[in-house]
């Protein structure tokens, strides 16, 4: 009879010893069952819980073992336990240590892998270790792709947390792709920071290619986003996926509003950019334009157009 992939992944489980290990993962949107599937493909064994059951069947039919509440997935796992949480930060993710912690126990640990803000890392990596239970902050990146690609990861705690958790670290991750940072809240930390750069990078990509869209010459976007992959010092992967974007939707995008939103990374970058007194015009800047993207109109450049109206005689346009 062939053995079925529970089965086969049970036996990689044994003979890979100590490199696979049984954790829970609370979770599983874009980010958390593509990364379920990475640990699962590389022989852990995963108990799987998501607020919306359908997601939690659907993980379970590739593998996973699934639970319907919190309270069953501590029990499915031995202690020391280890959970994985990859759900929206804040209250989402505040809500479900809370739950976790009424069935925890000292020496299990928690793994926050959203993108949560590192003040509060620091804050409840003090209030659990009160209780005896070790918080591990994790920054992944890698989007979508992380699953074929691997997910970048950066991971904040003490080490006698960390380190037992890295056969799981490792198995997300591309060869190279994981890094200790450092003390609690120091993966999350950096992991804003990556974003704050993102934000720049993205800005720069944006305006240089609205001007060669305006340029007046017939461009091929998408042909000049190959063009600089190759051997260009701009190479990157946002340049390439914005190629892609070009490829598949048209260089004018004329399908899409220019609105855009912005997660928290890059508002928390500034603000310790401010707090540090350290000058950071590029990222700010960048942050500023989402918020102007989202604007119909500028009350300020009605200012603006007032002032010069009245200072001197300037035309003006009325709605
Ligand atoms: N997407 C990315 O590129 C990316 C990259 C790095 C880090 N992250 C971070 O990873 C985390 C997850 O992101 P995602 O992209 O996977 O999000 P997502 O696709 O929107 O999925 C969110 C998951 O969290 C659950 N959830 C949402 N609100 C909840 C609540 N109040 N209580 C319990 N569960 C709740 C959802 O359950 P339901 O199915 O019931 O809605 C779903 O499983 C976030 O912190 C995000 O910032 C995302």
């Amino acid at each position: 009879m062939k053995p079925t992939n529970r089965q086969l992944r049970r036996f990689a489980f044994l003979i890979g010893g100590t490199t696979k290990m049984r954790i829970g993962f609370i979770g599983l949107g874009r980010m958390g069952a593509n990364m379920v599937r990475r640990l699962l493909r590389d022989g852990h064994e995963i108990v799987a819980y998501n607020r919306s059951p359908e997601k939690t069947q659907e993980i379970a039919s590739e593998g996973a073992e699934p639970s319907l509440s919190i309270a069953e997935l501590v029990g499915k796992l031995a202690r020391p336990r280890t959970v994985w949480i990859m759900v929206p930060a804040g209250d989402a993710t505040e809500a479900q240590i809370v739950e976790l912690m009424e069935h925890l126990e000292p020496g299990d640990t928690i793994v926050d892998g959203g993108n949560t803000n590192f003040h509060d890392d620091v804050r409840r990596h003090a209030e659990l270790a009160g209780r005896g239970v070790q918080y591990v902050d994790a920054g992944v990146s890698g989007g979508i792709w992380g699953l074929e690609v691997g997910f970048c990861l950066m991971v904040g705690g003490e080490p006698a947390a960390v380190a037992p958790l890295e056969p799981v670290f490792r198995s997300l991750a591309p060869e190279g792709g994981y890094i200790h940072a450092g003390a609690p809240g120091a993966g999350h930390y950096v992991k804003m920071i990556h974003n704050g750069i993102e934000y720049g990078m993205m800005q720069a990509y944006a305006e240089g290619f609205e001007i060669l869209h305006a340029s007046g010459y017939a461009l091929d976007l998408a042909a000049i986003a190959d063009n600089w992959m190759h051997g260009s010092v701009v190479r990157s992967w946002l340049l390439e996926l914005l190629g892609l974007a070009y490829k598949g939707q048209g260089q004018d995008l004329e399908h899409l509003k220019g609105w855009v939103a912005d997660s928290g990374e890059g508002r928390w970058t500034v603000q310790e950019a401010i707090d540090r007194d350290v000058p950071a015009p590029v990222i700010t800047i960048a942050l500023q334009t989402r918020f102007r993207s989202r604007q119909e109109d500028s009350y300020g450049a009605k200012v603006l157009a007032a002032l010069r109206n009245e200072f001197g005689g300037h035309a003006v346009k009325n709605v």
